[in-house]
């Protein structure tokens, strides 16, 4: 068995890993007593009693702001959409410049290019993956109007120092906790430690409904103005008699009842799947310690990390081969998961490359053919989106970071076992990779 499955030997496991599922039988009697009312959806783009959708959206947004101690939660049809109403809400206008970091899912970035906000690129911390708030402090300008910050990973962002420096700068924070539900700081929900939050609900999240996204805040009037966005402010101003009319035009983002009930049962089930998860994440690392050219996830003191990957450094010059010869032996040991087979990450060398390096970023075409929004930086701004521009990030993606998904709740203690013979086996044959 030492011969390694990539060079042709016989792999650890060729019968599948148990696939990630929590859906069950709460979640199909839940679909079938709102396809039994006959109303799917009960929104209506004007305002009214129906603006604020049916009964189900209702009594998730009220199950969410309980659980996670939120003033207000408000249910949208993804995190995407759910960004993009929060950089709405806090007053983004075309060539305010908001500070993004480069490690994470595009849709973050993205948001503020909607409402003509030029994304800055901050780098990310080596040891949280997060949003390093010396790169971002080092990023502010006068143009400066908002920081997003992710909890990448599962880790929160570190809110104590990023938001003194919003404060400090004025700034709105808005949190993308779409890998973190459940994830704590001090006691507070990530998701609640910026001032406006958003979750997401799809399909590969540690709970989800297909698709969804839920915004929280504590800020009566951001709340409003989500809520205005995600339902057809523009045609809902006047009725409502709403005043401030700045990015009010409105989307359709509501989601739907059958989602919402969905989203309520998985909501019940978070808090498990999540000690499950931590579980599994404890006993692969019990493992995985003894292999010295890896280092561990690191936890901020403080943080209660919920390991949407489990993403871990690996030591070229220790090891003596590339790590992304060393991910693919081990992926080569491995099967795939069950019903997931071109789905989610298995094992992965790297994340997203750096988004800076997107062709919109690289050719500034967003919106139309001339530019905008990149023409609205000043000259005196040196907008740059150039390799190289965020060095922590670049080093993670090419050499140093990789990421594996066999933590799920779902994995029992036999497949662990095969995980973690895996990887001993690919560390003691690595010189064979040479
Ligand atoms: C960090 C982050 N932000 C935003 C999103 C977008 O979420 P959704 O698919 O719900 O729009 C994702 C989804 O993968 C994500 O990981």
């Amino acid at each position: 068995m030492s011969k390694l499955a990539i060079l042709g030997g016989t792999p650890v496991r060729s019968h599948p890993l148990p696939g990630y599922r929590t859906i069950g039988a709460e979640e199909q009697l839940a679909v079938e007593q709102v396809l039994a009312s006959g109303a799917l959806s009960r929104y209506l783009g004007c305002w009214g009693e129906m603006f604020m959708g049916g009964p189900q959206v209702r009594a998730l947004e009220e199950e969410w702001s309980a659980h996670f101690g939120a003033r207000h939660a408000i249910a949208v049809n993804s995190c995407t959409s759910g960004l993009m109403c929060a950089i709405g809400a806090v007053g983004i206008e075309p060539g305010d410049e908001v500070i993004v970091p480069p490690y994470t899912m595009s849709a973050t970035v993205m948001a503020p290019l909607i409402y003509g906000g030029i994304p800055i690129f901050a780098d990310v911390c080596p040891q949280t993956f997060c949003i390093d708030a010396e790169s971002i402090q080092k990023k502010i300008t006068p143009r400066t109007k908002a920081i997003m910050a992710v909890d990448l990973f599962g880790h929160p962002y570190n809110a104590p120092i990023i938001n003194a420096l919003a404060q400090k700068h004025g700034l709105r924070v808005i949190e993308d906790c779409a890998q973190a539900p459940g994830a704590r700081l001090h006691q507070r929900y990530a998701g609640c430690l910026g001032d406006v939050g958003v979750f997401s609900l799809n399909y590969h999240k540690h709970i989800h409904s297909g698709e969804g996204g839920v915004v929280v805040t504590d800020d009566d009037d951001l709340a409003d103005r989500v809520r205005l966005i995600r339902n057809h402010g523009e045609s809902v101003a006047e009725g409502k008699g709403v005043k401030n009319l700045v990015n009010l035009v409105g989307f359709n983002f509501r989601m739907t009842e059958i989602e919402a009930a969905i989203a309520r049962c998985q909501l019940r089930k978070l808090d498990n799947v999540n000690a499950l998860r931590l579980e599994n994440v404890h006993k692969l690392e019990r493992a995985l310690a003894n292999i010295p050219a890896i280092t561990l996830p690191v936890v901020h003191q403080g943080a209660q990390h919920v390991y949407y990957v489990h993403a871990c450094l690996f030591d070229e010059q220790m090891a003596g081969i590339h790590r992304n010869r060393f991910v693919a032996a081990v992926a080569a040991e491995l099967p795939v998961f069950q019903g997931r087979e071109a789905e989610g990450v298995k094992i992965s060398s790297g994340y997203v490359r750096p988004l800076y390096l997107l062709p919109l970023f690289q050719q500034r075409i967003a919106f139309g053919s001339q530019g905008f929004p990149f023409s609205l930086s000043p000259p005196e701004a040196q907008l740059t989106y150039a390799k190289g521009i965020c060095p922590v990030t670049e080093q993670l993606h090419e050499h140093k970071l990789f990421l594996h998904e066999f933590i799920h709740p779902l994995m029992e203690e036999q497949d662990l076992l095969d995980v973690i013979h895996a990887f001993e086996k690919v560390w003691e044959n690595r010189k064979d990779l040479l």
